[in-house]
């Protein structure tokens, strides 16, 4: 397997599916009260731009949980601030640490640090991508219905770092998905390019919430204004509105469908407070399942 975790498009789906299927059984093992401390001795160093409440805890708590040590620091307290380059910054933090997970705003950041790195670098989020989170809901997905084949998996409102992750894992594993966005507010254009040029299963965009519900198994949203575009949020406002994931909205998909939010959520913007908090919802298990799946990929990416 690529020895970094940037973005979902450059694995396999057996590559995938193996860390869904691991952070499956290490859940049932939590619940059973079994520990596995294969990371003893190991450490994390963890280097966040933006705020985060569930992935640096969930992080952090997957390598408590496997046996090892984290060290988290923000950019600003790191000499990045002063103009250190990322690649002297890359190198030295691969001589104390097994690993780098890595929240920020440009994907150009992570690459560059994953290019001079000896350890692998995971991508907890840039302005492009989520990939550790899409993971967490597809194993969300999996652990309510099943298995993927065979639904019908909407993304509904912007085409953001999300969305971009939905799509690159809609084409590795092989899963039509519907899109919804307002236009204007599509997938990054390559992004989306790139993965239906590769898909076995439709990757089809929409603009017409409506007609991408019906009949959906599998529902998804994110805030309509992501970290960095706080300036945008009235304007979005507006323009989302028909996006909301209200009761009516729900009321057309199947009748068994599940309710994705990766989380934080604005209730009254992209959903309301009665469909995230109803029995369709399962935000708050996908939020749990980032701890099971962190566990996962550090299990699996530090040698
Ligand atoms: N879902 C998610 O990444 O949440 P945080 O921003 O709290 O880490
Ligand atoms: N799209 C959101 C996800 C937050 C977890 C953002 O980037 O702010």
């Amino acid at each position: 397997m690529t020895s970094h975790l940037i973005a979902l498009k450059d694995f396999s789906k057996p590559q995938l599916a193996s860390l869904v299927d691991r952070a499956l059984a290490l859940k049932k093992d939590a619940l059973a009260g079994r520990r596995h401390l294969n990371l003893a001795g190991r450490t994390i160093s963890m280097l966040f731009d933006k705020p985060s409440t569930r992935t640096r805890v969930s992080f952090e708590a997957a390598m408590y949980g496997l046996g090892g040590q984290v060290i988290h620091m923000t950019s600003r307290e790191s000499q990045l601030t002063r103009g250190e380059p990322l690649k002297d910054t890359a190198r030295v933090l691969a001589r104390y640490v097994d690993a780098i997970v890595v929240r920020t705003f440009g994907q150009y950041v992570v690459e560059e640090l994953a290019r001079y790195s000896k350890v692998p670098v995971i991508n907890a989020l840039t302005d492009l991508y989520h990939p550790c989170q899409v993971l967490s809901d597809i194993m969300t997905v999996v652990e309510n219905k099943g298995e993927l084949e065979g639904l019908k998996i909407v993304w509904l409102g912007d085409g953001n770092n999300m969305a971009n992750s939905w799509v690159e894992a809609a084409s590795v594993f092989g899963f039509p998905l519907t899109l919804a966005c307002p236009e204007g507010y599509e997938p990054d254009a390559d992004v989306l390019q790139q993965a239906q040029a590769s898909a076995e299963k439709p990757i089809v965009l929409l603009h017409d919430p409506v007609e991408a519900v019906r009949d959906a198994d599998v529902l998804n949203v994110d805030v309509w204004a992501s970290m960095g575009q706080e300036d945008e949020q009235n304007k979005r406002l507006d323009i989302f509105q028909s996006f909301q994931l209200n009761t009516d909205l729900l009321g057309m998909a199947d009748n068994n469908a599940i309710v994705l939010h990766c989380l934080p959520a604005h209730r009254g913007e992209e959903i309301t407070d009665e469909v995230l908090e109803g029995p369709q919802s399962v935000a708050f298990d996908q939020a749990e399942n980032k701890m099971h799946i962190h566990k996962a990929i550090l299990e699996h990416f530090i040698k």
